[in-house]
Protein backbone atom coordinates (compact mmCIF):
# COMPACT_ATOMS: atom_id res chain seq x y z
CA UNK A 1 0.00 0.00 0.00
CA UNK A 2 1.27 3.18 -0.94
CA UNK A 3 1.21 5.91 1.28
CA UNK A 4 1.63 9.51 0.05
CA UNK A 5 0.40 11.06 2.85
CA UNK A 6 3.52 12.69 4.08
CA UNK A 7 4.40 14.34 1.19
CA UNK A 8 1.82 15.29 0.06
CA UNK A 9 1.05 17.50 2.65
CA UNK A 10 4.65 19.09 1.79
CA UNK A 11 3.18 19.92 -1.77
CA UNK A 12 0.42 21.30 -0.31
CA UNK A 13 2.24 23.58 2.06
CA UNK A 14 4.66 24.99 -0.75
CA UNK A 15 1.60 25.44 -3.12
CA UNK A 16 -0.91 26.50 -0.91
CA UNK A 17 0.97 29.25 0.65
CA UNK A 18 1.97 30.54 -3.00
CA UNK A 19 -0.89 30.01 -4.74
CA UNK A 20 -1.27 34.06 -6.14
CA UNK A 21 2.33 33.42 -7.31
CA UNK A 22 1.15 30.84 -9.52
CA UNK A 23 -1.66 32.92 -11.11
CA UNK A 24 1.24 35.66 -11.87
CA UNK A 25 3.41 33.99 -13.15
CA UNK A 26 4.45 34.13 -16.48
CA UNK A 27 6.56 31.37 -16.73
CA UNK A 28 3.30 29.32 -16.44
CA UNK A 29 0.78 31.87 -18.08
CA UNK A 30 2.53 32.15 -21.58
CA UNK A 31 3.79 29.11 -23.60
CA UNK A 32 4.18 27.96 -26.60
CA UNK A 33 3.01 24.62 -25.08
CA UNK A 34 -0.50 25.94 -24.68
CA UNK A 35 -1.01 27.48 -28.01
CA UNK A 36 0.20 23.96 -29.83
CA UNK A 37 -2.04 22.30 -26.94
CA UNK A 38 -4.94 24.49 -28.19
CA UNK A 39 -4.35 23.88 -31.67
CA UNK A 40 -4.07 20.24 -31.56
CA UNK A 41 -7.50 20.15 -29.66
CA UNK A 42 -9.43 22.92 -31.86
CA UNK A 43 -13.05 23.72 -31.31
CA UNK A 44 -14.66 20.65 -29.01
CA UNK A 45 -18.13 22.90 -28.02
CA UNK A 46 -19.53 18.98 -26.23
CA UNK A 47 -16.37 18.11 -24.74
CA UNK A 48 -15.44 17.54 -21.35
CA UNK A 49 -12.26 18.35 -20.31
CA UNK A 50 -10.01 17.98 -16.73
CA UNK A 51 -7.06 19.52 -15.81
CA UNK A 52 -5.21 17.44 -13.61
CA UNK A 53 -2.34 19.36 -10.75
CA UNK A 54 -3.87 22.75 -12.43
CA UNK A 55 -1.62 24.92 -10.24
CA UNK A 56 -2.88 28.66 -11.04
CA UNK A 57 -5.11 27.26 -13.85
CA UNK A 58 -3.57 28.27 -16.94
CA UNK A 59 -4.22 25.02 -18.83
CA UNK A 60 -7.71 25.18 -17.31
CA UNK A 61 -8.33 29.02 -18.86
CA UNK A 62 -7.21 27.74 -22.54
CA UNK A 63 -9.23 24.70 -22.28
CA UNK A 64 -12.14 26.47 -21.17
CA UNK A 65 -12.32 28.92 -24.12
CA UNK A 66 -12.64 25.84 -26.39
CA UNK A 67 -14.85 22.83 -24.72
CA UNK A 68 -18.12 22.15 -22.94
CA UNK A 69 -16.50 21.97 -19.53
CA UNK A 70 -12.92 21.68 -17.56
CA UNK A 71 -12.90 20.08 -14.23
CA UNK A 72 -9.73 21.55 -12.17
CA UNK A 73 -8.01 19.67 -9.72
CA UNK A 74 -5.31 20.22 -7.39
CA UNK A 75 -4.26 19.12 -4.11
CA UNK A 76 -4.33 22.35 -2.96
CA UNK A 77 -7.46 24.03 -1.90
CA UNK A 78 -5.87 27.41 -1.75
CA UNK A 79 -4.81 26.91 -5.44
CA UNK A 80 -8.63 25.45 -6.54
CA UNK A 81 -9.71 28.82 -4.82
CA UNK A 82 -7.84 31.46 -7.02
CA UNK A 83 -8.83 29.07 -10.05
CA UNK A 84 -12.20 29.57 -9.35
CA UNK A 85 -11.69 33.28 -8.45
CA UNK A 86 -10.21 33.65 -11.82
CA UNK A 87 -12.35 31.88 -13.78
CA UNK A 88 -15.15 33.91 -12.05
CA UNK A 89 -13.36 37.00 -12.82
CA UNK A 90 -13.14 35.95 -16.91
CA UNK A 91 -16.98 34.61 -17.27
CA UNK A 92 -15.79 31.74 -17.37
CA UNK A 93 -18.85 29.28 -16.31
CA UNK A 94 -17.46 26.18 -17.26
CA UNK A 95 -15.13 26.02 -14.90
CA UNK A 96 -15.42 23.31 -12.18
CA UNK A 97 -13.16 22.88 -9.23
CA UNK A 98 -12.09 19.02 -7.34
CA UNK A 99 -9.65 18.85 -4.72
CA UNK A 100 -7.71 15.80 -4.68
CA UNK A 101 -4.77 13.94 -5.71
CA UNK A 102 -3.84 12.59 -9.00
CA UNK A 103 -3.35 8.84 -7.89
CA UNK A 104 -6.58 8.72 -6.64
CA UNK A 105 -9.12 10.51 -8.61
CA UNK A 106 -12.80 10.70 -7.40
CA UNK A 107 -14.11 10.90 -11.12
CA UNK A 108 -16.17 8.22 -13.29
CA UNK A 109 -14.46 6.11 -15.48
CA UNK A 110 -14.31 7.29 -19.31
CA UNK A 111 -15.62 10.79 -18.06
CA UNK A 112 -14.17 13.07 -20.03
CA UNK A 113 -13.18 13.03 -23.31
CA UNK A 114 -9.76 15.36 -22.83
CA UNK A 115 -7.10 14.89 -19.87
CA UNK A 116 -4.25 17.84 -19.51
CA UNK A 117 -1.38 18.09 -16.85
CA UNK A 118 1.31 20.55 -17.18
CA UNK A 119 4.17 21.47 -14.95
CA UNK A 120 2.48 18.85 -11.96
CA UNK A 121 3.63 15.23 -12.77
CA UNK A 122 7.24 15.83 -11.23
CA UNK A 123 5.79 16.80 -7.77
CA UNK A 124 3.58 13.52 -7.91
CA UNK A 125 4.68 10.89 -5.62
CA UNK A 126 3.37 7.84 -7.50
CA UNK A 127 3.34 8.76 -11.10
CA UNK A 128 2.37 5.36 -12.70
CA UNK A 129 -0.59 5.78 -10.55
CA UNK A 130 -1.56 9.34 -11.29
CA UNK A 131 -1.36 8.45 -14.99
CA UNK A 132 -3.45 5.33 -14.70
CA UNK A 133 -6.03 7.27 -13.09
CA UNK A 134 -6.02 9.57 -16.03
CA UNK A 135 -6.27 6.89 -18.64
CA UNK A 136 -9.20 5.47 -16.47
CA UNK A 137 -11.52 8.46 -16.55
CA UNK A 138 -10.33 9.32 -20.57
CA UNK A 139 -13.01 8.01 -22.73
CA UNK A 140 -11.24 5.29 -25.38
CA UNK A 141 -9.15 7.49 -27.93
CA UNK A 142 -9.57 10.68 -25.85
CA UNK A 143 -6.96 12.95 -25.63
CA UNK A 144 -4.32 13.45 -23.37
CA UNK A 145 -1.38 16.08 -23.39
CA UNK A 146 1.53 15.96 -20.67
CA UNK A 147 3.43 19.22 -20.30
CA UNK A 148 6.49 19.42 -18.06
CA UNK A 149 10.21 20.21 -17.71
CA UNK A 150 12.17 16.63 -18.17
CA UNK A 151 15.60 15.57 -17.69
CA UNK A 152 18.47 15.10 -20.24
CA UNK A 153 19.44 11.49 -20.67
CA UNK A 154 23.04 12.28 -19.60
CA UNK A 155 23.03 11.05 -15.98
CA UNK A 156 25.31 13.93 -14.92
CA UNK A 157 23.13 16.69 -16.60
CA UNK A 158 20.20 14.71 -15.11
CA UNK A 159 21.45 14.72 -11.64
CA UNK A 160 22.44 18.45 -12.15
CA UNK A 161 19.17 19.11 -12.42
CA UNK A 162 17.14 17.08 -10.14
CA UNK A 163 19.49 18.79 -6.96
CA UNK A 164 18.95 22.66 -8.05
CA UNK A 165 14.78 21.45 -8.57
CA UNK A 166 14.89 19.63 -4.94
CA UNK A 167 17.09 22.64 -3.68
CA UNK A 168 14.89 25.12 -4.88
CA UNK A 169 11.33 23.31 -3.53
CA UNK A 170 11.31 20.38 -1.54
CA UNK A 171 7.68 19.26 -2.78
CA UNK A 172 10.34 18.57 -6.14
CA UNK A 173 10.45 14.80 -6.79
CA UNK A 174 11.72 13.90 -10.15
CA UNK A 175 11.80 15.36 -13.71
CA UNK A 176 11.38 12.29 -16.06
CA UNK A 177 13.16 12.12 -19.32
CA UNK A 178 11.36 11.77 -22.68
CA UNK A 179 12.56 7.84 -23.02
CA UNK A 180 11.34 7.57 -19.50
CA UNK A 181 8.02 9.53 -20.53
CA UNK A 182 7.45 7.18 -23.44
CA UNK A 183 7.35 4.47 -21.56
CA UNK A 184 5.33 5.23 -18.45
CA UNK A 185 2.59 6.62 -21.27
CA UNK A 186 2.71 3.09 -22.85
CA UNK A 187 2.32 1.48 -19.50
CA UNK A 188 -0.46 3.80 -18.96
CA UNK A 189 -2.51 2.72 -21.87
CA UNK A 190 -1.76 5.84 -23.82
CA UNK A 191 -0.34 6.04 -27.72
CA UNK A 192 2.02 8.72 -28.17
CA UNK A 193 1.06 11.26 -31.07
CA UNK A 194 3.35 14.15 -30.77
CA UNK A 195 5.90 15.26 -28.82
CA UNK A 196 7.50 18.42 -28.90
CA UNK A 197 10.02 20.01 -27.31
CA UNK A 198 10.62 22.93 -25.96
CA UNK A 199 13.86 24.87 -24.17
CA UNK A 200 12.23 27.18 -21.10
CA UNK A 201 13.85 29.63 -19.00
CA UNK A 202 14.16 30.28 -15.46
CA UNK A 203 14.91 34.05 -14.50
CA UNK A 204 16.61 33.35 -10.78
CA UNK A 205 14.77 35.76 -8.60
CA UNK A 206 11.63 35.05 -9.64
CA UNK A 207 12.05 31.18 -9.93
CA UNK A 208 13.35 30.96 -6.08
CA UNK A 209 11.15 33.64 -4.92
CA UNK A 210 8.09 31.91 -6.41
CA UNK A 211 8.49 28.91 -3.68
CA UNK A 212 10.25 30.86 -1.15
CA UNK A 213 13.63 29.09 -1.25
CA UNK A 214 15.27 29.58 1.84
CA UNK A 215 18.16 31.25 1.60
CA UNK A 216 20.63 28.59 2.78
CA UNK A 217 19.54 26.49 -0.43
CA UNK A 218 19.17 29.58 -2.59
CA UNK A 219 23.03 29.88 -1.64
CA UNK A 220 23.72 26.34 -2.36
CA UNK A 221 22.39 26.34 -5.78
CA UNK A 222 24.61 29.09 -6.59
CA UNK A 223 27.33 27.07 -5.05
CA UNK A 224 26.38 24.05 -7.35
CA UNK A 225 26.67 26.52 -10.33
CA UNK A 226 30.12 27.75 -9.61
CA UNK A 227 31.64 24.71 -9.22
CA UNK A 228 29.21 23.07 -12.57
CA UNK A 229 31.25 21.64 -15.37
CA UNK A 230 31.20 24.13 -18.66
CA UNK A 231 29.39 21.45 -20.28
CA UNK A 232 26.42 21.65 -17.41
CA UNK A 233 27.20 25.55 -17.95
CA UNK A 234 26.83 24.95 -21.85
CA UNK A 235 24.11 22.44 -21.39
CA UNK A 236 21.30 24.83 -19.15
CA UNK A 237 22.88 28.46 -20.47
CA UNK A 238 23.92 28.95 -17.18
CA UNK A 239 23.89 33.01 -17.07
CA UNK A 240 25.95 35.48 -14.50
CA UNK A 241 22.92 36.00 -12.35
CA UNK A 242 21.75 32.29 -11.86
CA UNK A 243 19.14 32.16 -14.56
CA UNK A 244 19.21 28.94 -16.63
CA UNK A 245 17.47 27.28 -19.37
CA UNK A 246 15.63 23.67 -19.07
CA UNK A 247 14.38 21.32 -21.05
CA UNK A 248 10.29 20.99 -21.28
CA UNK A 249 8.09 18.64 -23.40
CA UNK A 250 4.12 18.52 -24.65
CA UNK A 251 3.66 14.75 -25.57
CA UNK A 252 0.11 14.13 -27.32
CA UNK A 253 -1.48 11.15 -26.74
CA UNK A 254 -4.46 8.81 -27.41
CA UNK A 255 -5.97 6.81 -24.33
CA UNK A 256 -5.92 3.02 -25.62
CA UNK A 257 -9.39 1.44 -25.86
CA UNK A 258 -7.66 -1.17 -23.56
CA UNK A 259 -6.21 0.48 -20.39
CA UNK A 260 -2.72 -0.35 -19.57
C1 LIG B 1 3.58 24.23 -10.90
S1 LIG B 1 1.92 23.99 -10.41
C2 LIG B 1 1.05 23.61 -11.90
C3 LIG B 1 0.99 24.69 -12.93
C4 LIG B 1 -0.27 24.70 -13.77
N1 LIG B 1 -0.68 23.38 -14.22
C5 LIG B 1 -0.12 25.65 -14.95
O1 LIG B 1 -0.32 25.23 -16.11
O2 LIG B 1 0.18 26.83 -14.71
C6 LIG B 1 1.93 22.33 -9.74
C7 LIG B 1 0.58 21.97 -9.14
O3 LIG B 1 0.50 20.54 -9.03
C8 LIG B 1 -0.22 20.25 -7.85
N2 LIG B 1 0.10 18.87 -7.45
C9 LIG B 1 1.30 18.37 -7.09
N3 LIG B 1 1.20 17.06 -6.83
C10 LIG B 1 -0.08 16.72 -7.04
C11 LIG B 1 -0.80 15.50 -6.96
N4 LIG B 1 -0.21 14.35 -6.59
N5 LIG B 1 -2.12 15.51 -7.23
C12 LIG B 1 -2.75 16.66 -7.59
N6 LIG B 1 -2.12 17.85 -7.70
C13 LIG B 1 -0.79 17.88 -7.43
C14 LIG B 1 0.27 21.29 -6.85
O4 LIG B 1 -0.63 21.46 -5.76
C15 LIG B 1 0.38 22.52 -7.74
O5 LIG B 1 -0.77 23.32 -7.69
Amino acid sequence: MINNDTHNRIVDSQFSARAQSYLTSAVHANGADLDQMADLIGQRPEAIALDLGCGGGHATYRLATLVNSVVAYDLSEQMLGVVADEARRRGMNNVITKQGAAESLPCASASFDIAVTRYSTHHWYDVPAGLAQMRRVLKPGGLAFFMDVTSPASPLLNTWLQALELLRDPSHVRNASLGEWQHLLNTAGFTVRSVTAFRLRLEFTTWVERMNTPESHVQAIRSLQQFASAEVTDYFSVEQDGSFTVDSVLIAAQANTIPG
